[in-house]
Formats: C-alpha cells, structure tokens, sequence
C-alpha cells in the first residue's frame, strides 16, 4: 500500500502556498523537495558534529569521517556497485562527466579517437566530450533518434568503429523522460570492447539502478534529483578502470606523497577527491537514500509510473496539444507544447495557479533543434505527486488556450 499522504506528510515545502494556493511541484527533473528526516540530517551535523573528515584525530572529525563513508557504503550498495572504493563523490552528474572526460580522455584517447553520444543528451553529456575532442584533435559522433524520441539504436550500433573509445548515453531524457536501451547499448558496445557511461540523473530517482548487472563501466547521478540535499553526487566506475585513470583535480587528500620533485597519489576513491567534500550534502545523501529504501524503489516507480500514463492520458484529451517525445517506454517527465502558445507563457500562467514546471530548452539546445522548437513546458514527477495535481494541470493549460485563444 502506497501511503501518499503519509509520504506529502514528510516533505514540509509541500504544505507551502504560492499566491495564496496549494503548491503543484511538478518540475521534479530540476531538482526534488527534501524530506524533513534529510533536513534535520543538515542541522544535526551542523549542531553536534561538525567537523572535516579525513584530517583530524579529534572526536568530532571521527563521527564526521564515519558518517560520510557510512553514506558512500549505502550508495555502494544502493546501485549494488561491487566495492564501496568504486564511489567517487562529487558534486553532482555535470562533474562527475567533466572528470570522466578529464582523465578517461587524458589517460586512454588520443588524436582521431572518437567518442559517441545520442541526439538527445543534456549539455552536461555533450559538452565535457565536446571539450575533450577540442583538446586532443578527436571527433563527437552523434547517434540521432526518431520522432517519437527514441534512440535509434542501429543507427547508434553504425557509429561504432575501431577509433571509438566511448559511448556516454543518458538512460532517461530529462525533457522527454525517453527511457533508452541502454543494457542492448552495453552489451553491443562491450562486445566491441567499448565501455559505456551511463547519466543516471534522470532515472535514478525513479527506478532501481544495479550497476553489476547492467554491467556499465561508470554511472553517475546527483544528489538533489533524489531527495538528499544540493552540491553531491558520484561518479560510479570499475575499479579496474578508475586505477588506470589520472586523477582529475590535484591538491589535499588525493595524495600519498608530495614533494617537490614528485607526487604520488592516494588510493580510490580518495584519488578523485581533492579538497574538502561537501561531507555534510554526503551524510544527507546517505539519509535520503535510506528514506527511499523505507518506500521502496519499486513501489516509487510503480506510482510514477501511473502518474505519466494519467499525466499522457489528461493532457491528450486537449485540443492542440503537442507531445516532444512520446516513446514507448516512458518515465519522469512529459514534455508538451499548447498550441503555438510560447512555453514561457504557459509556464507563467500554470505558475500563477501555484503549478511549478519547467520550460525552455532543459539544457538540451541540440535536441530542440531536432524538433525544430525553441522549447518545451516539462512536468516532471516526483514521489509524492498525486493525480489530482495532474488534474490541476490540465485545467492550468484549458485556461492557457482560453487566454491565447
Ligand atoms: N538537468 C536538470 C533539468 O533537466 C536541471 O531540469
């Protein structure tokens, strides 16, 4: 038994009113509310424990230190990675692709290389590779998809050739919530020798990852997209590709020895963490995912899954909707276009009747340019969503196509 309410209960942002009307808080893909339980993780560190982890031998640096890698264990077992050594912390999806392309392309690419993406990733999964192929004479290969949003996964399988060193695909487009095949991509690409890195942002939050059996060679995902708090997230990787990789940033508690002449570097996961982490997003990033366990993952995916067919179902009933994206297999998000009303118009009126989606290009500018659109409005679903919300939505966009006629 799903208990919503009891769910909308621990988040205290949800009993907020804008202009004076209950929040509608559909634009989940952005970021996630926090539970109370991951709010009080914040206040409790900062009340009784504060203190840098890894540095000191004082008390308070022990409880600290603990926490954090009591976090990295839950995440270990969470996407079931194989060692807890195979978390590398971050702050968030965006740095953890800038640090694979760093010292992935650094270590194994070189001149003429290529690395191969899809049509429809966030600038985060195209940019870093975009850098990397400025930077050592490579080439981005681009494998497109069809009008229903899908990855066209033949056309994807054609790209692959000797100088390909990489495929990074999103399991879930975040404008159009596209589910991609991504253990056929995999198993294609390892059949090749190829790895392939996974951008878990958008699924992570709605569906149970297990990085062992889906056999990716890295994952990565945020913090706040799952409930835990801003400023982490982790890049996942093999140990045996992380141990061959050069470090990304340089500086305290990624070495082992320094001099002068000479550094020596620390072992992982501590290699790819330079400086002082956002420990006190880590420990609450340990306490949303065990809050997420205390739902069920499945049960989470379940009652979203029911939330996009009703969203899907509701909006079609209206007169010139335009779905962006309407793949088979479907989760997170419904992208959408009310006639020729500009997204940012619609956004704006659905805001007055207290309903938060997004719009615009969702950092997605190359796949807009496949629709030939500058934009689209999002929602974007969450735990705690319900169907009546959803039923407020669709009364929001009668009133848009009222207004604009
Ligand atoms: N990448 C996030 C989104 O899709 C911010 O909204």
């Amino acid at each position: 038994m799903y208990d919503i309410e009891k769910i909308r209960g621990c988040f205290p942002i949800l009993g907020e009113k804008i202009y004076n009307k209950p929040l509608v808080y559909l634009d989940n893909g952005a970021t996630t509310q926090k539970p109370q339980c991951v709010i009080d993780s914040i206040t409790d560190i900062y009340t009784h424990y504060n203190s840098n982890v890894h540095r000191g031998v004082h008390h308070l640096s022990n409880i600290c230190t603990d926490k954090a890698e009591e976090a990295r264990r839950k995440v270990a077992q969470y996407i079931n990675a194989q060692s807890d050594t195979e978390i590398i912390f971050t702050r968030g999806t965006t740095e953890s692709i800038n640090l694979l392309a760093f010292s992935f392309g650094e270590s194994f690419c070189c001149q003429g290389d290529e690395i191969i993406i899809s049509e429809m990733e966030h600038h985060a999964n195209i940019v870093p590779w975009q850098m990397l192929c400025e930077r050592k004479g490579m080439r981005l290969r681009v494998a497109p998809i069809n009008d229903k949003g899908e990855l066209i996964v033949d056309e994807m399988f054609n790209l692959i050739n000797h100088r390909t060193k990489l495929i990074a695909l999103t399991h879930i487009s975040n404008v159009m919530g596209s589910v991609n095949p991504i253990e056929q991509v995999i198993r294609k690409a390892h059949s090749e020798a190829i790895p392939v890195m996974i951008d878990a942002a958008q699924s992570i939050p709605h569906q149970k990852i297990d990085v062992q059996a889906l056999d990716c060679d890295f994952l990565v995902f945020s913090g706040h997209k799952m409930y835990a708090p801003n400023g982490v997230g982790a890049l996942y990787g093999k140990g045996d590709w992380l141990n061959r990789m050069i470090p990304y940033h340089g500086g305290g508690e990624m070495i082992d020895k320094v001099t002068f002449e000479r550094t020596t570097y620390n072992v992982l996961p501590f290699k790819f963490e330079a400086g002082t982490p956002d420990y006190v997003a880590v420990i609450g990033l340990g306490t949303a995912i065990d809050f997420i366990n205390s739902i069920g993952i499945e049960n989470i995916e379940n009652h979203e899954h029911t939330l996009v067919d009703y969203c899907i179902e509701q909006l079609s009933k209206i007169d010139g909707i335009r779905f962006i994206g309407e793949a088979d297999k479907h989760a997170g998000a419904v992208s959408f276009l009310v006639g020729n009303v500009h997204p940012y118009d619609t956004g704006m009126i659905l805001d007055k009747m207290g309903i938060a989606v997004r719009t615009g290009h969702h950092c997605a500018q190359p796949l807009m340019d496949r629709f030939g659109i500058s934009g689209t409005v999002r929602a974007s679903f969450g735990m705690y969503n319900t169907k009546s919300e959803i039923d407020k939505l669709a009364e929001g966009v009668e009133r848009v196509k009222m207004m604009f006629g």
